[in-house]
């Protein structure tokens, strides 16, 4: 590997330039993933500001021009390894170790956050919602999703994966969420979010779909952030 001096990007944001030599054993596509994300302004950013990826800017991001955490809200994080969002929702709702009020959950395990309790299982356990509800004891103000489906290579498979993740975390969030509260989660680009479109509609007052800065512009990932939840009685009467 080679470093050469930085360079500013676009952002303003200072990058030090380093290279993985063709001869380095990796496979040709490994060596570029490997170049890209060194060189990632966000990524060399987390590690100065001590996130533990460079995805925390994106909930950084939507939360600043959204304004959707505020001191005191009770936040559920789902797919929340390696605890970026966790970070962030622990720091912007003042959630502490001792009367925590942020609960996150992966099926991978992770390092503790402090300031929010992580539950290691899969969401798609029909047990999950339940853990979930009683680490956190009350409901939720906002519901957050970043879960991805691992890739496959496979293009469409990938989307259909990540959509139907998409959509069980919106069901979730109608089904727990206080009146007024917020549901945020990762979506791709690309046709089959009409019905989570037209759910989300139904239960909330105003529904956006959000590519924040941080996130890759090649990316076809997109957030979809649903504000003011109408609460389950006066969405049903609809
Ligand atoms: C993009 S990462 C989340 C990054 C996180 N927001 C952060 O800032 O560190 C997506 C996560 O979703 C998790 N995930 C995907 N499907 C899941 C499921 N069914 N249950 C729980 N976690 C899941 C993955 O294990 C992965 O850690």
């Amino acid at each position: 590997m080679t470093k050469k001096p930085g360079t500013s990007t676009s952002a303003g944001m200072r990058v030090m330039r380093t290279r993985v030599k063709k001869k380095s054993g990796l496979k040709e596509s490994s060596r570029r993933w490997l170049e890209r994300h060194m060189n990632d302004p966000y990524v060399q950013r987390s590690k100065a500001d001590g996130y533990r990826s460079r995805a925390a800017y994106k909930l950084i991001e939507i939360d600043d021009r959204y304004q959707l955490l505020k001191p005191g809200m009770k936040v559920i994080d789902l797919g929340a390894a390696p605890g970026g969002w966790c970070q962030v929702a622990a720091a912007r709702t003042g959630s502490t170790a001792e009367k925590p009020h942020v609960v996150g959950i992966d099926y991978l395990g992770m390092d503790a956050v402090p300031g929010a309790v992580v539950l290691e299982m899969d969401f798609l356990d029909d047990a999950a919602p339940a853990r979930l509800m009683e680490a956190l004891s009350g409901e939720p103000d906002v519901v957050l999703s970043d879960m991805a489906a691992p890739t496959t290579g496979h293009r469409r498979t990938d989307h259909l994966r990540t959509e139907h993740l998409c959509e069980v975390a919106a069901d979730f969030a109608i089904s727990v969420l206080k009146p007024g509260g917020h549901f945020l989660s990762k979506t791709f680009q690309g046709g089959t979010e009409h019905e989570v479109l037209a759910l989300l509609k139904k239960h909330f007052r105003s529904v956006h779909h959000v590519k924040p800065p941080a996130s890759r512009e090649e990316s076809v990932e997109l957030y979809l952030l649903a504000k003011d939840f109408k609460g389950r009685a006066s969405s049903d009467a609809e």
